[in-house]
């Protein structure tokens, strides 16, 4: 239910850490900038929060692993969350422009990409290693990505990474580091485990290891449905279906379609609110349902005119990320 409003409240905000949540004395913690600068930088939360023009930007946040639950019935993928449609939230962030920052300590030759690296450490990784990623220094120097101290209006509780995390729309959750205490600006892409082993997407034959599969970065398209349940016992008649639909990258949800007859057919759904280029959109269709057993499926389409993969078969992998199958349910 808290994913059906077009904000989620905070307090039913998805959590994936990877460690124990860090504990900080706000006064001590300082955000260090190095690497392939001309200044390293030594910031205070007081500085970071004067120096630098304060933005807000509306942004979802989406795990690699949303909707895994629907690969693991292709196949069992032990050790990983078994997760639904809930991997996923929008909220409002507040912070500051990371560009502002990396213009200050100033790029040099051959900066490539930019690093963070979070606080906590997790029993996860081989060999034991802060958490951390990196982005294309191209993306680092949108507008749109944030070193935010506040989520939905409000400092960024301590699960959510407080005092300041990364926010990259657009991008998979584990780019939107946690705990910042540092950012380095590099030529290669950060060669910790949860970016050059783990958050790669690998062949059903391949196994995990370092420099394995594909890097994840930006999401990939999907939808979900939140309402009725897969399995609901509802009224005949006008049935009211929703759901969200997000695309990723810098692309947006132009169109979802509902289907009630196994895809022969599709009736468009209506977009609700508009939240801008780096939110999902909810959706809606009202279907005449008769009394009986119906299957509903939808897609999705993004502005690139790509839509979503039929079914989970062909997406399975060891992992178990991106599964952007059209949902269904019964
Ligand atoms: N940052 C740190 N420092 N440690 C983590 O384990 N998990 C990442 C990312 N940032 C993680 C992190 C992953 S996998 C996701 S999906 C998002 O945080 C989840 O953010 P949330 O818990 O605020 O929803």
């Amino acid at each position: 239910d808290a994913l059906l409003s077009s904000l989620t409240p905070t307090e039913t905000f998805y959590v994936r850490g990877h460690g124990a949540v860090p504990e900080f004395d706000p006064s001590a913690w300082r955000l260090r900038v190095g690497g392939l600068v001309e200044r390293p930088l030594s910031l205070s939360l007081e500085t970071l929060q004067s120096a630098f023009a304060e933005r807000m930007v509306i942004a979802t946040l989406q795990c690699a692993g949303n909707r895994r639950a629907g690969l693991i019935s292709v196949r069992d993928i032990p050790g990983e969350a078994p997760w639904g449609p809930g991997a996923t939230g929008t909220a409002t962030w507040t912070g500051v422009a990371l560009a502002d920052v990396l213009a200050l300590a100033g790029a040099r030759d051959g900066a490539a990409h930019v690093g963070f690296e979070g606080a906590d450490i997790s029993p996860e990784a081989k060999p034991a290693q802060l958490y951390g990623g990196s982005v294309p220094l191209d993306k680092a120097r949108r507008r749109e990505v944030l070193l935010a101290w506040a989520m939905n209006g409000r400092p960024l509780p301590p699960v959510h990474g407080a005092p300041v995390r990364v926010v990259v729309p657009g991008y998979i959750g584990a780019r939107s580091v946690k705990w910042l205490t540092r950012i380095e600006v590099r030529s290669e892409a950060w060669p910790g485990y949860f970016q050059d082993v783990v958050y790669r997407l690998l062949t059903p034959e391949q196994t995990v290891g370092p420099g394995v599969g594909m890097p994840l970065g930006l999401v990939a398209l999907n939808s979900d449905v939140l309402a009725p349940m897969d399995g609901a016992e509802v009224a005949a008649g006008p049935v009211e279906v929703r759901g969200y639909a997000f695309a990723g990258g810098d692309r947006h949800v132009a169109r979802v379609d509902v289907s009630t007859d196994d895809g022969r057919s599709w009736t468009q759904a209506e977009l609700l609110d508009d939240l801008g280029r780096w939110a999902w959109r909810h959706w809606r269709a009202v279907l005449e349902l008769p009394p009986g057993e119906h299957r509903i499926a939808v897609r999705a389409w993004d502005s690139s005119a790509a839509t979503q993969p039929e079914d989970e078969a062909a997406l399975w992998n060891p992992k178990g990320y991106v599964n952007n199958a059209r949902p269904r349910i019964s």
